[in-house]
């Protein structure tokens, strides 16, 4: 009986020192340790600067699909700041995680974000949004981002063939642009845009920009206002942004003004977010979006990080990915094309 219950504690204070953070805390899927033999078991980490921005969701949901496939622990974790990164990266080291994917909340952080890892040995993969040095230059740490400046002109130029088409007087017509400059991937997209209504031909004193503080729906509602309250006079608008949030938050404040999808043409950067428009029985103004894939940036950067970890093969340095436009009447058969159903 004695040797029985001696057992019985030792394997609840195993339990118990095994678990160690509850996972809970760091937003950790309960699944992560699913599968292989723990001795052996490769760990790894992927943080995200916004959990609650749908485009990191389906990153982690693609990151967690690799890691089925595999059979390693992905250890997934929400940093809105540079402390809850910091700290993040010490409790994946404890875990035995040797490596990590992160969108950091800041890009300045990459030189501590990296000095981090270090003391740890663990490997460190960027996506979306690209560390800055003390330099002010690009860190060399393997990347995945868009090909922000492309995609930004892409918007552009859908804008201009729709505004062509619905045969808007340019007089009647001003391009609202929800910016956030202080982050190169937003930087990049924006000034796309601007760069392709210009070069189609649109009066660039035409374009009235207001910056967000958050490049959430809130953010960009918010600077969206500011821009519509200093110009009244404008009867029929554009909208263009880093991402759907940024249109979508300026769609709202349109709204609130009595401008309608006849008026506005709204086009967003992302893959789910704006796609609920569509699906309202009435058109609204976000009348397109150009879709990124969190399926390569979620799956494709946990593969090759397992790969660097696991065989030592070097990621490649810089991967910038493609977007396609998307309509209400053809985002779905988009969404398959990308495997985001
Ligand atoms: C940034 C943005 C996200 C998303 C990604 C895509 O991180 O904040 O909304 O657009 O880029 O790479």
């Amino acid at each position: 009986m004695k040797t029985r219950l001696f057992w019985l504690a030792t394997l609840v204070l195993a339990c118990i020192l095994s678990t160690g953070c509850e996972p809970s805390q760091l937003g950790e899927s309960p699944d992560a340790d699913a599968s292989s033999p723990a001795e052996e078991k490769i760990r790894l980490g992927f943080l995200v600067k916004m959990p609650e921005e749908l485009w990191f969701q389906n990153e982690w949901r693609f990151a967690q699909q690799c890691a089925d496939k595999y059979g390693f622990g992905l250890i997934k974790v929400g940093t809105p700041d540079g402390e809850k990164l910091l700290s993040a990266i010490d409790v994946l080291a404890a875990k035995g995680a040797q490596g990590f994917v992160v969108c950091t909340p800041d890009v300045r952080l990459g030189p501590a974000v990296m000095a981090k890892a270090r003391s740890h040995g663990m490997k460190v993969f960027t996506v979306d949004d690209q560390f800055v040095g003390a330099d002010g230059e690009f860190m060399t740490v393997p990347h995945m981002g868009i090909s922000a400046r492309e995609i930004g002109r892409q918007v552009g130029r859908e804008l201009y063939k729709e505004f062509v088409n619905r045969g808007w007087l340019t007089e009647e017509t001003g391009a609202l642009g929800v910016t956030f400059d202080e982050l190169d991937t937003a930087r990049d997209r924006t000034d796309g845009t601007i760069e392709a209504l210009v070069e189609a031909g649109f009066a660039r004193e035409r374009i009235y920009l207001g910056a967000e503080k958050t490049t959430d729906i809130p953010g960009a509602f918010d600077a969206a206002n500011i821009v519509l309250t200093q110009h009244p006079e404008v009867e029929r608008w554009f909208v263009f942004s880093m991402n759907d949030e940024g249109v979508l938050g300026s769609v709202r404040a349109l709204e609130g003004r009595g401008f309608s999808a006849a008026n506005t043409i709204g086009i967003g950067i992302g893959a789910g977010t704006g796609l609920t428009e569509f699906e309202k029985d009435e058109p609204t103004g976000y009348f397109a979006t150009c879709m990124i894939s969190p399926l390569r940036h979620g799956y494709e950067t946990t593969e090759l990080l397992y790969k660097w970890v696991k065989d030592g093969v070097e990621p490649p340095a810089d991967t910038r990915t493609a977007g396609v436009m998307a309509y209400r009447h053809d985002y779905k058969e988009v969404q398959k094309k990308l495997g985001l159903e």
